[in-house]
């Protein structure tokens, strides 16, 4: 599949460290998306050889796929995009240049690369550099404290220097995730480039998607937390902006589907690590079921795909 040639409306999903592992990422794959990101993985850990680190890149080709890398020194940066390219063959390298957690920004990386655009476009530089064929993504905020006015020149800049296409978070990184997603700077930042650019932030329902298309007139979105628990949502973004309305899946169907990640992840990591890493994403299915509260309770507590699956027939 070719990516990012502006052909259809691409809807991807979003990475999400914690929630977007393997079997996540294919299942939403399945249930509809064109491309999925694996969590970010710690450039430096690459270049130290980090088993774990390594794991996290096990990637499933239902769909399109990018892996995401972060941090801020360019000599890691270039090593992990280059191993990267050559060890997992991608569709493209994202460069995270949006997370806002502490445990990030206190190195110099994810969002904070926005406080200083010209060391960031060093960074896109060392990337690209390093990924050789492979194209690579920026996934950035609108900026550090407040939107950055000059967004769209660093992402032509991003553009001139190579970069394949954008997702933009419409918030800036102080924002983390409070209410407020900025679409007009989004529109701003498509007006400027010819590169594809992506829409995301807080796109939970097709209406929604359909409005945040029409606003910011990107050529794709990603989604992050409007699929947990319901992957169907790419289904149905697809169906809505095709025959303007949608099916909404039936409590059976989204049980089975609830099972079918749970067994991906168990094939992926084995029966315990699983289950107890799947609880809190196996909860999301569980949102307007009767009974939720106790089931959430039970579910916490589980320590076997048995138990966790005997808690979603209940
Ligand atoms: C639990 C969680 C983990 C996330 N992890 C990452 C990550 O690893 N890399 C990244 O670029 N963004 C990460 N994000 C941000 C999402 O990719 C996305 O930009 C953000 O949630 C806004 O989109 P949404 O409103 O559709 O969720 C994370 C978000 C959440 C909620």
């Amino acid at each position: 599949m070719k990516l990012f040639d502006k052909s259809k409306t691409f809807l991807g999903l979003a990475p999400m460290a914690g929630f977007t592992d393997y079997a996540f990422r294919k299942i939403c794959a399945l249930c509809g998306a064109d491309f999925t990101v694996t969590e970010m993985i710690s450039s430096k850990g690459l270049y130290y050889n980090n088993e774990r680190t390594g794991s996290l890149m096990s990637i499933c080709r239902e769909s399109g796929v990018g892996v995401q890398i972060f941090g801020s020194e360019e000599r890691s940066l270039n090593y992990a995009a280059s191993y990267v390219a050559k060890e997992v063959s991608p569709d493209f390298i994202d460069i995270n240049m949006g997370c806002p957690t502490p445990k990030i920004v206190n190195s110099g990386d994810g969002s904070a690369l926005l406080k200083d655009l010209d060391k960031a476009l060093c960074c896109a530089r060392a990337v690209i550099s390093g990924a050789g064929d492979v194209p690579v993504t920026v996934k950035l905020r609108l900026g550090w404290e407040n939107a950055l006015p000059e967004l769209p020149d660093f992402v032509k800049r991003l553009e001139d220097e190579g970069i394949a296409a954008v997702f933009v978070h419409g918030r800036t990184s102080r924002q983390m995730y409070r209410p407020g997603v900025d679409y007009g700077a989004i529109k701003r930042i498509k007006e400027r480039v010819n590169i594809p650019v992506f829409a995301n932030g807080d796109i939970t329902s097709p209406e929604k998607a359909k409005e945040v298309l029409s606003i910011t007139g990107a050529d794709g979105l990603l989604i992050g937390r409007g699929s947990l628990g319901n992957p169907f949502i790419f289904g149905q973004i697809k169906e809505y902006l095709q025959s303007g309305s949608y099916r909404t899946p039936t409590k059976e169907e989204i049980t089975e589907l609830a099972i079918a990640q749970l067994n991906e992840a168990v094939k992926d990591k084995g029966d315990r690590r699983a289950s107890v890493e799947a609880r809190s994403q196996i909860a999301h299915y569980l949102k307007g079921m009767s009974g939720a509260a106790e089931k959430r309770k039970m579910l916490s507590e589980a320590t076997s795909s048995d138990e966790i699956i005997n808690i979603l027939k209940l």
